[in-house]
């Protein structure tokens, strides 16, 4: 989708859709006064009643006969010219796609007018974010009902000049918000096709200039000893990948952030089999490695000057002769022995050998992201993305990120007090700890690899998808480690 500025009169542009903000308490935006001016269209309605008085709620209007614009939409942004906050931002956005695309409307100009505390880079990117991700479509799978092209072109307009932020702005939104629908297609996409050659094939297909892509494979796995993430991929006839993305934007000396994928393809839960309701869903649990392919495909775009390495680490986890039981032991990378009580708590046995193998990269920090427990989903709902660290400084930026990207996380405590439920009789710990607080001593399993930087887990198993009609992947959490990536003004 592209996206332009335009400085200039309103009254008299060509479009196919003018889309003008309007504010609950019925003050005016100056381009509504233009309109008002020529066409005395806006006090019109509003002496009707009927202009939207709900942020995000949008009203169609009918230019008078002789306008240059065909349509014109009413986007109620806040409750006054001062509430435009990130979150008014981005449901008038959302909004305005939705009724964009509903019409079939293909280019549509918006009347921006930005008084709000939200500066206009900031305020471009949002725009620009919720309307890329907003005409995302599934169809790669589909042959019928395929919905409608959408808004291929929305342009920013004002009667007063629009500086570079602007424009930086709405690059930043429409490549984070490309990063965020790689995410969700590879999400989507069945576990018959996606699988840990197809991601490394995809992960492979960015490799060019700063960025640089490597793949090993089961044997090249086993070599480094990776043997808990084996054990997992013992029982599946698909090839384990282990797959590395470097990007380097900046100089050698500048530490990177390392994002790390769980990439299980489909989770059967193995031995320890899961029931059949809704098991389709575990076609998501790669939606980690999803959003390092999003952040990555987001890098390669805005090329900024940081360095970062994205690790997926992608195998099925099934049922086989081969697969591994409950009872088998592993020894990981680390050193460290895992008996394996349950089969389906495979996740953190892939995600320690990785956390293991990043310690070569020397990095500032060390961000995982996993579907990680279904406690998770318990605990939080699919609001807010799980998140444990073992040190605050990271998970307060990281919290941060989450808030102005709205994409939130919810901290979770990572206390030793919890270790104690990993205790094994045969081995160094047991890869499960029983049912209560899930999620915190899955957390607790893969704190017991990552010592030697400092680390952050995002357990996104309530937030990387959502189920019922609207079944598909979300994208998150791309926008949270984007912003924390490139901070407020940057991209
Ligand atoms: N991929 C699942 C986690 C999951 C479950 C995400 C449901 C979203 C919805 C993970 O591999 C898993 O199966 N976890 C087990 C762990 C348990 C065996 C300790 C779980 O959460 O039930
Ligand atoms: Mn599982
Ligand atoms: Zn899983």
């Amino acid at each position: 989708m592209d996206f332009l500025v335009k400085t200039g009169q309103l009254d008299t542009l060509r479009t196919d859709c003018l889309v003008v903000q309007v504010y609950a308490d019925k003050s005016l935006s100056r381009s509504a006064q233009t309109l008002d001016e020529k066409y005395d269209l806006i006090s019109r309605l509003r002496d009707l009643n009927e202009l939207p008085t709900k942020v995000a709620n949008c009203t169609w209007a009918l230019p008078p006969a002789g306008a240059p614009f065909k349509r014109v939409l009413l986007i109620c942004v806040g409750t006054t010219s001062q509430t435009l906050t990130r979150q008014n931002i981005k449901s008038a956005a959302q909004a305005v796609t939705k009724a964009l695309k509903s019409k079939s409307i293909k280019n549509a100009v918006w009347s921006v007018e930005n008084s709000s505390e939200v500066d206009s880079q900031v305020f471009a990117a949002i725009i620009a974010e919720a309307a890329t991700s907003g005409v995302y479509t599934y169809s790669e799978t589909k042959t019928q009902n395929v919905s409608t092209p959408a808004l291929t072109k929305l342009t920013l307009h004002s009667i007063e000049k629009l500086d570079a932020a602007w424009r930086n702005g709405l690059q930043r939104g429409k490549y984070i918000g490309e990063g965020i629908n790689t995410a969700r297609h590879l999400g989507n996409l069945p576990g018959n096709i996606c699988t840990p050659t197809y991601l490394a094939k995809r992960a492979q297909a960015l490799a060019g200039g700063k960025l640089a892509v490597s793949v090993m494979d089961e044997k090249q796995i086993a070599k480094l000893g990776m043997g808990a993430f084996m054990s997992v991929a013992a029982g599946s006839d698909q090839p384990a990948k282990f797959i590395v993305m470097q990007y380097r934007g900046a100089a050698a000396s500048n530490a990177p952030v390392v994002l790390v994928g769980k990439g299980i393809t489909f989770d059967t839960g193995g031995i320890s089999i899961k029931p059949g309701p809704a098991m389709d869903e575990m076609k998501f649990d790669m939606c980690g490695a999803a959003s390092v392919l999003g952040v990555m495909t987001a890098l390669q775009q805005l090329q900024p000057r940081k360095n970062v390495v994205g690790v997926i680490v992608a195998t099925e986890n099934m049922p086989s002769g081969k697969a591994t039981k409950p009872g088998d032991v592993v020894t990981s990378m680390s050193g460290q022995t895992i008996e394996i009580l349950n089969t389906d708590a495979e996740g953190r046995l892939v995600l320690c050998d990785a956390l293991t193998y990043v310690e070569r990269f020397k990095p500032k920090a060390v961000i995982d992201i996993a579907t990680l427990t279904g406690a998770c989903v318990i605990a939080l709902g699919n609001h807010a993305s799980g998140l444990f660290a073992n040190d605050q400084a990271l998970a307060d930026e990281l919290l941060a990120a989450g808030q102005a990207a709205q994409d939130r996380a919810w901290q979770m405590p990572l206390w030793d007090d919890y270790q104690k439920a990993l205790d094994s009789n045969f081995a160094d710990m047991a890869n499960v700890g029983g049912r209560e607080g899930g999620s915190i001593t899955a957390a607790c399993f893969l704190a017991r690899y990552t010592k030697n930087y400092k680390w952050a887990h995002l357990d996104i198993a309530g937030t990387a998808w959502q189920g019922g009609g609207a079944k598909g992947a979300t994208g998150r959490p791309v926008g949270l480690l984007m912003q924390y990536l490139l901070g407020e003004n940057g991209g």
